[in-house]
């Protein structure tokens, strides 16, 4: 490809009258943007218009093909509301969710992987009883007992009130926020691990779900012929003071959907081994924090009037 961006051949000082042809055009660009203070502000803000440009060139995209995609664009912001967003549901599924995770936090032999946080987080989930269930007795499904413990990755030792707060679906599908029929902050809790760092969870044995298809994601989805659908998974963030939030999903082993996860996700370190015993499931698990910032990610659901049931 054509290096358009190359200043060797077209130093540039200031403004410089633009050619008839594109030689010289994204230095223009750029530089108009070099004023940015921010360093890093500026760096990203000039390294995406390169790249744009970049794109642009190489795939000559006509301008057909951009009314299609600023079409599109306005299209998954019709779909956004202060309880779906599309734009989340595009960059998961076109990777760039997990890639960021990825980016950020794996490191060599990372014990349990980070995963991309999706589109149904709701924050102020309950506090729950250890051993309580996060699902309504009239949830149906069958039911998961989940035991372990939050340990210091640095020296293994318990962490005595760690917080893990858990979501799932339901078995129809949908988040509580998606369905009106379910309790609100039904298949959601918080829960502290004991003073030996253990915790035990009543959850729903999960199953798959297909993300939401309704949209302008779901036509791409459609035209690249790929299922949407998520493996069956449990949502957890484990949080504790001076400690690397972990955010992750758990899959379930054995599962032959988890190498199709439409959002790319699922992976070797994201594995529970779901035991059936009796009526139930049995599932042991520990999650390890590396020392570092305790954060929480902005939650796409409101804490608010979370029930508006759309499908
Ligand atoms: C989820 O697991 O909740 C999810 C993640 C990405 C897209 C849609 C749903
Ligand atoms: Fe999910």
């Amino acid at each position: 490809m054509e290096n358009i961006a190359s200043t060797e051949r077209h130093p540039l000082k200031g403004r410089v009258p633009m050619k008839p042809d594109y030689e010289g055009f994204t230095e223009r660009v750029v530089n108009d943007y070099s004023n940015i203070e921010n360093p890093r502000l500026k760096y990203i803000v000039t390294n995406l218009i390169k790249h744009l440009h970049e794109y642009l060139v190489e795939t000559k995209i006509t301008d057909q093909e951009y009314e299609f995609a600023w079409d599109f664009m306005k299209r998954m912001a019709d779909m956004t509301s202060p309880e779906r967003n599309e734009f989340i549901l595009f960059a998961d599924v076109v990777g760039v969710s997990q890639l960021i995770e990825t980016l950020n936090h794996q490191s060599q032999n990372q014990p349990v992987g980070f995963a991309l946080l999706g589109p149904f987080y709701r924050d102020g989930a309950p506090f729950r009883e250890r051993g309580s269930s996060t699902a309504s007795d009239d949830t149906a499904g069958k039911r998961v007992r989940i035991f372990g413990k939050v340990l210091d990755y640095e020296n293994n030792t318990p962490i005595a009130g760690a917080i893990l707060d858990i979501w799932q679906a339901a078995t129809n599908g949908f988040y509580e926020n998606q369905d009106e029929n379910q309790p609100d902050y039904n298949l959601r809790g918080r829960f502290k691990t004991d003073e030996n760092g253990t915790f035990e969870i009543i959850a729903l044995m999960p199953t798959a779900y297909p993300v939401p298809t309704d949209g302008p994601v779901g036509e791409l989805l459609m035209a690249a012929k790929r299922p949407p659908m998520r493996p069956a998974h449990i949502h957890f963030i484990v949080t504790y003071p001076g400690h690397e939030t972990l955010i992750t999903q758990i899959f379930v082993k054995g599962d032959p959907m988890i190498y199709e996860d439409v959002v790319f996700t699922a992976s070797a370190n994201m594995i529970g081994d779901f035991k059936e015993e009796g009526d139930h499931f049995r599932l042991n698990i520990d999650f390890p924090l590396k020392h570092g910032e305790s954060t929480m990610p902005k939650a796409p659901v409101p804490t608010e009037g979370g029930h508006h049931g759309y499908h």
